[in-house]
C-alpha cells in the first residue's frame, strides 16, 4: 500500500475487529462491516431463492456425531494428505473469483495465510493476480481452476504457465455453462470493475477502509486472461453476467475434459459433481480427486446439499478418487461430519473469504486458524485422534 497512514488505521482496526471474531459468522459480520455491500452481497449471496446455500449448511444439522470416550486423547493430529500432498489440516481453499472485490491483497493474501497454515490453495481463472504472482507469494501447495473461454488455446496456456510456476493440480470447474441468477447483483448494480457511479459513492463512503484502500492499491484486472480476453479489466467496466455470457464456451464436454487431463498429466481434479453418474464420469476419464460442490449455491437453485449426496458418491467412487466436500463449512463438526461420512478432505470458499473481506491476509489467518482450533477440540471430544480413525462409526443420520 502506498499511504503508509492509510496502512497503520487499517491495520489497528482489523486487529481490534478480529478480537472480537470468535467463528467463521463472527468474521461474516466483521467483512460485512468493512466492504461496500456490492462487493459483500457478490460473496455472500447465491442464484435465486439461495435455497442451496442455506441448506449447503443447515444441512450438516441433520447428521450427528457420536463420541467414543476413555481413550487416550492426548495428543490430537489432523494433518492428512491430498493428492500426495502432507497438509497440516483436512481442510482446502476453494477457488473464488476476483478476490481483489474483497480486499487490496485478494489472492496474494489468502494463498499466503493458506501457506502458512500449511494447506493447499487454489487460484481461479478469473483471479485478480496471476498464476506467476501468487507462486511467487505463496511457498505451500497450490493448485490452479480451469474455466474454459471461447478462446480454447488459453487452456493450454494455463497449462505451460502451471507446470513453470509448479503447481501441483489442475482443478476443472463444470458447473458454469451460464452464470447463476444472482439476484443480488442485480440490486446492487455489481460490475467488474467496481465503478465509482454516483448512485454508489455514498456506500463507498460508508466504507472508507475498503474504499481509500482500493483506491491506494494497483487497479482490479482479471490478470490471468486480461492479456487475452477482452473486458471486465481497465476502462471496460461490465457485469459479470455479460462477461461470462460473452467469454465462456458451452460446448465443453467430458472428452475436452479428458485431453485435459492428458494435456497435464499430474493430478487433476473435477469440481462440480453433484451425481453418482459425473461421479463415475470423473473416474473414466482419469480425474485423480472430484470436488462434490453446488459452487456455493451461485449456480443452479434447488440442487441438493453437497454434504446429501456425499455418501452415495462416496459409495460409488470413493475407492477410485480422492472425494473433497465443497459446500456450507462453516464449523470444525461440519469438517469432522463430512471426513465421518467418507470425504477426504473438505473444501472452503465463503469461509475463508469473509476473514479476507474482514481482514485481509490477518483475516484469512483468522479463519483457518478458529477451524483448526474447532477441529482440534471437536476430535479430542469425539474420541479420534487421526483423521484416518474418523470413520462412519462416529456420525448417523439425525433419527
Ligand atoms: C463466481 C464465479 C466467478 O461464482 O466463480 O462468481
Amino acid at each position: 500500500m502506498s499511504w503508509p497512514w492509510l496502512e497503520k488505521i487499517d491495520s489497528a482496526f482489523v486487529k481490534w475487529q478480529l478480537k472480537r471474531c470468535h467463528n467463521i459468522n463472527d468474521l461474516r459480520r466483521a467483512a460485512r462491516i468493512r466492504m461496500p455491500s456490492p462487493m459483500f452481497h457478490y460473496m455472500d449471496g447465491a442464484a435465486e431463492d439461495e435455497v442451496t446455500l442455506k441448506r449447503s449448511c443447515s444441512s450438516f444439522d441433520d447428521y450427528e456425531l457420536l463420541p467414543r470416550y476413555l481413550k487416550d486423547v492426548s495428543e490430537i493430529d489432523p494433518s492428512t494428505t491430498i493428492l500426495g500432498q502432507p497438509v497440516d489440516i483436512p481442510v482446502l481453499c476453494s477457488p473464488t473469483g476476483m478476490s481483489r472485490l474483497f480486499h487490496h491483497d485478494g489472492e496474494l493474501a489468502v494463498s499466503k495465510a493458506a501457506a502458512r497454515a500449511n494447506t493447499i490453495y487454489t487460484l481461479s481463472t478469473m483471479g485478480t493476480y496471476s498464476v506467476e504472482d501468487v507462486a511467487q507469494a505463496c511457498s505451500g501447495p497450490k493448485w490452479f481452476q480451469i474455466y474454459v473461454f471461447k478462446d480454447r488455446t488459453l487452456v493450454t496456456e494455463f497449462i505451460e504457465r502451471c507446470k513453470s510456476a509448479d503447481y501441483h493440480a489442475m482443478c476443472l470447474t463444470v458447473d458454469i455453462t451460464a452464470i447463476g441468477n444472482r439476484e443480488r447483483d442485480l440490486r446492487t448494480g455489481m460490475t467488474i470493475p467496481p465503478k465509482f457511479s454516483l448512485a454508489g459513492w455514498f456506500d463507498f463512503a460508508l466504507h472508507p477502509l475498503w474504499s481509500l484502500s482500493y483506491l491506494a492499491n494497483p487497479p482490479f484486472s482479471l490478470a490471468n486472461v486480461e492479456h487475452r480476453v477482452a473486458g471486465g479489466s481497465g476502462d471496460a467496466v461490465m457485469t459479470l453476467v455479460d462477461y461470462i455470457s460473452g467469454q465462456f464456451d458451452r460446448s465443453v464436454t467430458w472428452d475436452d475434459a479428458k485431453n485435459m487431463v492428458e494435456e497435464w498429466g499430474a493430478p487433476f481434479v473435477v469440481k462440480g459433481i453433484m451425481t453418482v453418474h459425473d461421479a463415475q464420469k470423473a473416474v473414466e476419464i482419469g480425474a485423480s480427486a472430484i470436488m462434490v460442490s453446488t459452487h456455493g449455491g451461485r449456480q443452479l437453485d434447488h440442487t441438493p446439499a453437497p454434504v446429501d449426496v456425499l455418501p452415495e458418491i462416496v459409495a460409488a467412487v470413493g475407492d477410485k478418487v480422492e472425494v473433497i466436500l465443497d459446500g456450507g463449512i462453516r464449523r470444525g463438526t461440519d469438517v469432522l461430519k463430512a471426513l465421518a461420512l467418507g470425504a477426504n478432505a473438505v473444501s472452503i470458499g465463503r469461509s475463508y473469504l469473509f476473514g479476507l473481506g474482514a481482514g485481509g491476509e490477518a483475516g484469512v489467518d483468522r479463519a483457518l486458524a478458529l477451524l483448526k482450533e474447532e477441529i482440534v477440540r471437536d476430535m479430542a471430544i469425539l474420541g479420534c485422534r487421526t483423521i484416518d480413525e474418523i470413520s462412519a462409526d462416529y456420525v448417523r443420520r439425525r433419527p
